[in-house]
């Protein structure tokens, strides 16, 4: 049975961590004067800095020889093909087809891709026109004033986070919501903000049947025909984006109003197609497809790139290198800018219901952690939340900072006192503070021997912490496409360097299963459940007590 882990790069790499995890970065730095020059690289709009991850030059050589033996070139060149590399679904996975802003065509099992993307586009930009240039009209007549885009997971995670990054660029057309909770309070609040004769919401779906998706667009239809009390009024108000034609039919959306997309797109890879409406209606389709262009950039850059200077490589490369040999299971994501809020949330779909599996390709355990926990938030507030635990904790949480140069909205003086920060906490989680800077520090503050010994060992910080830097040019539409493309050409190197089917998430499926059965159990009065006793005994609790 043959696995990752018996390569010859595979078995170096776990030598070299052996020897690694007893070398500091501060000693790297001082031993290295080029360290920056020789791990740092760029495209337009991004310089990646990864000096500061727990690699030498000859790790990184063993680490592109993974990538070799594993032969991510061959791998790439099928997935942009369109072969179906998403295998335990028998799919191909082509959301590059969706960016593709070259006159190259596809053809796919007898379809001509890149006809279906380019005319799907064509009408994405014909409706975001109308609406926006307020030709499309409501049934008394109104124009659009509000979108609710509802969805959940990868039909609401990329265009929610899209339009965080982007609003400095908003004009006010148009206002957009998104609903994904099925928690009642999501929509009902969004409900009370709008007005029913100049909203038009967009129900996004792949599969159409996404019980908390579907929940929240027949509330909404109630809630509007509340007022319009015509169900011939729902066409101009209700859209959707799926692949299932035959369901948006059965509720109620006319089929001119349904924007396609294809199976070949996976949920939380699929901003670049119709799922992204939300976002063209909001800032307009040139935005939209600056967002295109910026990752067809990117995946230019996937194809031609070598592996030493392939940023998206680099990065799987630095994350299995982390995770699966020096043990760190965890990845912050830690921007430095406010665009960018929802991109910890955003990538934790991406990369953990991506490569969070535990079997290669071949259906067998491996015997390595596959993917780390990612989790973060906007550096600044974790700095005075759980930053205290990146320093001295005794977890080591490798990290991405991403900042922008230029910021989206100049207030006198802060983008300095922001990017400060992002250096100054790279630096220190690189250095550390040593017990011999304690010691100076607390004696030119005057403080006697006995004083330095009690605090000595609680103000020493160990440092040693991997860090990513990313700088951006700015965050506009351009560079989102780049960020989010490199994010998931990273996912999908992580996944062929270690044998994980990426682009299913049967792990998901279950959970929608399970609480199906359960929801319908729940309707009914009997206290009788076919659970083990602390489901029973939850489901039973509750029951008793909804009603009172
Ligand atoms: O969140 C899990 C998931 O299966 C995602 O992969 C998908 O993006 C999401 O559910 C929503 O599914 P759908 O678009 O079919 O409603």
């Amino acid at each position: 049975m043959s696995c990752r882990s018996q390569l010859a790069s595979w078995q170096a790499l776990q030598k070299s961590a052996n020897k690694m995890k007893e070398t500091h970065l501060k000693d790297l730095f001082a031993n290295d004067s080029t360290r920056f020059e020789q791990f740092s690289t760029q495209i337009p709009g991004v310089l990646f800095d990864y000096s500061k991850q727990l690699i030498d030059s000859s790790v990184l050589a063993q680490l592109i020889s993974l990538a070799q033996e594993c032969d991510i070139t061959a791998w790439r060149d099928k997935m942009f093909s369109g072969e179906k590399i998403n295998i335990t679904e028998d799919r191909a996975v082509l959301h590059t087809a969706l960016r593709n802003r070259s006159a190259s065509s596809l053809v796919v099992d007898g379809e001509n891709v890149s006809s279906v993307v380019n005319a799907e586009l064509q009408k994405i930009k014909l409706f975001v026109e109308k609406v926006r240039s307020g030709q499309w009209l409501g049934y008394t007549g109104k124009t659009v004033k509000d979108v609710v885009s509802i969805g959940v997971g990868g039909s609401n995670l990329g265009p929610q986070m899209a339009t965080e990054a982007l609003k400095s660029f908003a004009d006010d057309t148009l206002n957009v919501h998104y609903v994904s909770n099925v928690d009642g309070v999501q929509i009902a609040s969004v409900l009370k903000e709008i007005d029913p004769e100049t909203t038009l919401f967009v129900i996004s779906s792949k599969t159409f049947t996404t019980s908390e998706t579907m929940s929240n667009a027949k509330t909404a239809v109630a809630w509007f025909l509340e007022s319009a009390n015509d169900n011939q009024a729902i066409a101009k108000h209700f859209v959707a984006v799926s692949t299932n034609l035959e369901k948006t039919a059965a509720f109620g959306i006319a089929d001119e109003n349904v924007f396609t997309m294809w199976d070949w797109v996976g949920g939380r890879f699929s901003l670049w197609s119709a799922i992204g409406l939300p976002i063209a209606l909001y800032l307009g389709f040139e935005a939209f497809e600056a967002i295109l262009e910026g990752a067809f950039e990117v995946d230019e850059h996937f194809k031609t790139a070598e592996y030493q200077q392939n940023i998206p490589l680099l990065m799987a490369l630095l994350s299995v290198w982390n995770t699966s040999f020096l043990g760190f299971d965890s990845q912050a994501i830690l921007p430095y800018d406010q665009a960018l809020h929802m991109l910890p949330a955003y990538l934790q779909q991406g990369e953990m219901e991506s490569n969070g599996k535990h079997v290669n390709f071949a259906g067998n355990t491996v015997p390595y952690t596959t993917v780390p926990i990612i989790w973060g938030m906007t550096g600044i507030n974790g700095q005075h939340a759980f930053y205290q635990c990146l320093h001295q904790g005794n977890v080591v949480v490798p990290a991405d900072f991403i900042a922008s140069i230029k910021p989206q909205v100049n207030v006198g003086g802060h983008h300095d006192i922001l990017l400060s920060n992002f250096f100054a906490q790279t630096e220190a989680m690189m250095m550390g503070v040593d017990a011999q800077q304690v010691r100076a520090d607390l004696t030119a503050k005057g403080k006697s021997e006995a004083e330095i010994a009690e605090l000595l060992n609680h103000k020493i910080h160990q440092g040693n912490r991997p860090t990513t830097s990313m700088l951006l040019d700015t965050v506009d539409a351009k560079t989102v496409g780049r960020l989010i493309a490199l994010y998931e050409h990273k996912i999908f190197c992580q996944g062929i360097i270690l044998e994980i089917c990426s682009f299913d998430q049967w792990g998901v499926e279950l959970g929608k299963g399970l609480a199906s059965k359960i929801e319908a159990e729940l309707l009914d009065d009997s206290i009788t459940h076919p659970h083990d006793s602390s489901t029973n005994g939850l489901m039973t609790y509750y029951k008793q007590r909804r009603e009172q």
